[in-house]
């Protein structure tokens, strides 16, 4: 996908940050939440703020206009995945990410039907490498994994994928445009690259094929994360504005 196809994207270019809010308690959530104000309306609650009270933020902030994304990445048998699908759903949440096995895929899809929940599918742990899948008894390669995975997701009618930056082309070319493509990793020009080993811009994920970003440090660890948040989304409009848009600085 170029950048100029992405321009008819029906996503409201504001909407595609996605800040992972990784705070380990409620209220610290809560403050950057008022800090960023309107310059971010869609946050990530992972397992660190989950498991430190945070499942309470999910309907807070989906009451107050903000969308939430809980990255619990479920994975147990189908009938649990399934009902708890169905909870993070009532709670008002637009995206929650499982495991890409077919069984579990496939119940989550169920469990988030009839809501305005999408499921996305972690297709292989980016912390992985070959020797990881080999120690755990698979044959594949990573990127047969991968994309065995993607299509056994697209095969279970899930809304999408979430994956690193440098898969972001293959898989796209895989799965097609219906498929969201959400990708962290993220980090603009210049900035530290705290534990991320391999990084994309906010435009070039954007130019390869994302539908979201998901940001975390180089925005909750600005002097000014307001600022910062901004400049990522003139980033991503000037990705959205067609080719050879691409920021100077
Ligand atoms: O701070 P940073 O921008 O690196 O945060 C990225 C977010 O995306 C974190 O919440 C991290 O757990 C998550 N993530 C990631 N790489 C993956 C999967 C998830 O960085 N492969």
């Amino acid at each position: 996908m170029t950048a100029s196809s992405l321009a008819q994207s029906s996503i409201a270019s504001s909407e595609k940050l996605i800040v992972a809010l990784d705070v380990p308690d409620v209220a610290q959530a809560r403050k950057m939440v008022e800090l960023l104000g309107d310059s971010v309306g869609f946050y990530k609650i992972g397992m660190e703020l989950a498991y430190g009270g945070g499942l309470s933020l999910v309907e807070e902030f989906s009451r107050a206009g903000k969308q939430v994304f809980v990255d619990l990445k479920l994975h147990d048998i189908g009938a649990t995945v399934e009902k708890a699908a169905a909870q993070i759903a009532r709670l008002g949440a637009r995206f929650l990410t499982v495991h890409a096995f077919p069984q579990t895929l496939a119940a989550a899809r169920r469990g988030a039907e009839g809501s305005g929940l999408q499921v996305l599918g972690v297709t292989v742990m980016t912390s992985y490498d070959d020797a990881d899948l080999a120690a755990a008894g698979y044959r594949l390669h990573l990127s047969e994994l991968v994309a065995l995975r993607a299509m056994q997701a697209r095969e279970a009618g899930i809304a999408g994928l979430i994956l690193s930056p440098e898969e972001l082309s293959a898989t796209r070319a895989l799965v097609g445009a219906d498929m969201l493509l959400v990708t962290p990793g993220i980090r603009p020009a210049g900035a530290a690259l705290d534990d991320q080993k391999r990084v994309a811009t906010p435009y070039d994920a954007l130019s390869r094929g994302a539908d979201f970003i998901v940001v975390g440090r180089p925005i909750l660890s600005a002097a000014e994360p307001r600022q910062a948040a901004l400049a990522i989304q003139r980033e991503i409009a000037a990705a959205l504005a067609g080719p050879n848009t691409r920021p100077t600085e």
